[in-house]
């Protein structure tokens, strides 16, 4: 496996790969890695000849106030993780590298973004979209690997690869989970015991509110109430939001009906958790 840390080596790498008719696949990580990060490698070592993985804790993805310096950064450790998942180049840029100067040029995608994780963070989206590009445009990728862990992130990807036409097919991968149903993230090292073990209630609360989905609710006010209230019994846990809206285009639906995702957010100690999960009202 080979490590650049600047765009020059990673382009030549790559279009040395590709003049010998190799298809990339990208999988773009924070780093920190987990059983999510490489479920989305093994799939697309499955699918490429060629696999990628960037490792950068990008900054314009977190708010003022946010856990940008405090995020966990091990690069020995995701080497390893990395060497032994099938992928044959790590990038791992530094901040400097990858935005040398100030950045005027962002790239938003609208409307999608403004609603669910966007309520409370305003620029993530865009911060996210911007890096996207940049890493697209870097690597050329003929695919990229995202986990439906991070729905409304996946809902921003597509349309910003369609939106602008990037010659990148969007692949989405399931959510990874722990035994007791969280979801594997790197913000759950920010966990203390007892707030680990009062971590499950995300996911309780999302099953909860399928439950009800699949019981015939369709009034969505009930179905986020029923999922507030399984939150509700952890004392440990702040609710931000749950809501249940069409699993496509992140927009209300009243009454529920086709394809539904819950999703949710709590705060526990100095971690915020996200979680989400699909439902099919006919
Ligand atoms: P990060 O949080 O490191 O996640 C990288 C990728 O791994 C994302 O596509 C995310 O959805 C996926 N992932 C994380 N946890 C997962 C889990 N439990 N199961 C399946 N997939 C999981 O998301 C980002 O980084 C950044 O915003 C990024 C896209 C790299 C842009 O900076």
């Amino acid at each position: 496996m080979r490590t650049t840390t600047t765009i020059a080596e990673t382009r030549a790498f790559l279009d040395g790969a590709r003049a010998g008719g190799a298809t990339v696949g990208l999988v773009p990580t924070l780093g920190s890695l987990h059983g999510g990060h490489t479920s989305l490698m093994a799939r697309a070592a499955a699918d490429c000849d060629v696999v990628a993985v960037s490792v950068f804790v990008n900054p314009l993805q977190f708010g003022v106030g946010e856990d940008f310096a405090a995020y966990p950064r091990d690069v020995d450790a995701d080497a390893e993780v990395v060497s032994r998942s099938g992928v044959d180049l790590l990038f791992v840029p530094s901040v400097e590298e990858m935005y040398p100067e100030p950045v005027r040029t962002t790239v938003s995608v609208s409307g999608l973004t403004t609603r669910l994780e966007g309520s409370s963070r305003p620029s993530h989206f865009a911060g996210v979209a911007t890096v996207l590009a940049k890493l697209w445009n870097i690597v050329g990728p003929c695919r990229a690997y995202f986990g439906e862990k991070d729905w409304q992130q996946l809902a921003v990807v597509r349309r910003l690869a369609a939106d602008l036409s990037f010659p990148v097919e969007v692949v989405a991968c399931p959510t990874v989970r722990e035994p007791d149903g969280l979801a594997m993230a790197s913000r759950n090292a920010y966990l203390d015991p007892a707030e680990r073990a009062a971590a499950t209630v995300l996911h309780r609360a999302l099953l909860a509110g399928v439950a009800a989905v699949e019981a015939g609710e369709r009034d969505p006010a009930q179905v986020r109430a029923t999922m507030a209230a399984v939150v509700g019994t952890e004392p440990l846990a702040e609710l931000d939001y749950a809501e249940v809206v069409d699993a496509t285009t992140l927009d209300p639906v009243d009454p529920l009906t086709g394809e539904l995702r819950l999703l949710a957010a709590v705060g526990l100690g100095r971690a915020r958790l996200i979680d989400n999960v699909g439902v099919l009202a006919d």
